[in-house]
């Protein structure tokens, strides 16, 4: 049973491994040409680019891929498994048609699944499509451009952490190569472990927007519990990292990042100060959200390092900030 189950897996990869190639090879194609390449070209990519990171289009039609698929030899059954072909009273479809292709990799560089973005965005359908949960894609456990920025990652010890394809290839496009993406989901401790085996240094590259800006609150906490050091860039409202990165060169972008990367506290207390001014209620209520995230560091000499960088910031006594931070272990444990 182990063995019938590896050898399923192996197939999963295989079809999966034949789908980037194939989806990429689209992009010579007259259709794949005319739409899914000069997309890319629109977004600024490089053709050096699209290559590197195997993007690809699939085409405007039912069953392009599925039916080339099975040519090639592939069976429909690990085709379905992969989520790459939709069986339905018999009849196959592809699940990506009409769409750019960015596939998914391993840390290993084997293909785990693929996203797929529509064209023209006033489509009702959604801008992203994702792979499907399988038994060798499961999103909790994957990171958009870890195998392209691992060497990159290790090298900087500094992971730059962003939350879409594009601001993962717009960066590295730009020089800036140590960056891999949550896609979208929430941030998990699988994929902060996967990190932690390169570097133990991450920096938050979120949208600037009210998502970005909960979604990088959130991955704060989790960071710090898994015993890493996390900063904060926050991007002009608006903006993303691939929409920043395109339109400056790579000094600006690392002159903004360095200028604009904070670490937590300073993260938080920002966000939360003006909010706080003026009202001491609302400034307990900032004081103790940042202890919380203290609390989660699992090495004293750091928790206690920043209980005094907090009570500097926020003009408090260290003192205070102690007793509140053993309330809030105790609590815990
Ligand atoms: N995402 C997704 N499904 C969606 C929307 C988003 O899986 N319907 C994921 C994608 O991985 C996407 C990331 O969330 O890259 C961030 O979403 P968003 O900021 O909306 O997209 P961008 O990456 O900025 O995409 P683009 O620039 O192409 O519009
Ligand atoms: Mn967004
Ligand atoms: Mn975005
Ligand atoms: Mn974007
Ligand atoms: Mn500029």
């Amino acid at each position: 049973e182990q063995k019938q189950m590896q050898d399923e897996k192996e197939s999963m990869f295989l079809v999966s491994k034949f789908a980037s190639e194939w989806f990429a090879g689209q992009l010579k194609t007259d259709e794949g040409r005319a739409i899914g390449y000069s997309y890319f070209k629109e977004r600024g990519f490089t053709d050096e680019t699209i290559n590197y990171f195997q993007l690809g289009y699939s085409p405007e039609q039912w069953s392009a891929f599925t039916d080339a698929a099975i040519k090639a030899g592939y069976k429909v059954d690990f085709l379905e498994k992969t989520g790459l072909t939709i069986v339905k009273d018999d009849k196959q479809f592809d699940r990506f048609k009409g769409r750019v292709m960015f596939p998914i990799r391993s840390m290993s560089g084997r293909v785990l699944g693929l996203g797929g973005r529509i064209l023209d965005s006033s489509k009702k359908a959604a801008k992203y499509l994702n792979s499907p949960q399988s038994e060798i894609y499961d999103k909790s456990k994957v990171l958009y451009g870890i195998y392209e920025a691992k060497q990159a990652m290790a090298k900087e010890d500094l992971c730059y952490l962003v939350e879409g394809y594009t601001d993962v290839i717009q960066l590295y496009q730009a020089g800036i190569q140590n960056v891999v993406s949550s896609s979208g989901t929430a941030l998990t401790t699988e994929q902060i472990r996967l990190i932690s085996r390169l570097t133990k240094n991450i920096t938050v590259l979120y949208d600037g927007d009210a998502a970005g800006l909960r979604a990088a609150i959130r991955g704060i906490d989790l960071i710090l519990e898994a015993g890493m050091n996390v900063r904060v860039c926050t991007f002009p409202e608006g903006e993303d990292p691939d929409s920043f990165a395109k339109s400056h060169t790579e000094s600006e972008i690392r002159t903004f990042l360095k200028d604009n990367a904070v670490d937590f506290i300073r993260f938080k207390s920002g966000l939360l100060k003006d909010e706080a001014a003026g009202d001491p209620i609302k400034k307990a209520g900032m004081i103790r959200e940042i202890v919380q995230s203290i609390s989660k560091i699992p090495d004293e000499i750091s928790r206690e390092i920043y209980v005094q960088e907090s009570a500097a910031i926020l003009d408090i006594g260290e003192d205070v900030l102690f007793s509140t931070l053993a309330q809030m272990r105790n609590a815990e444990i």
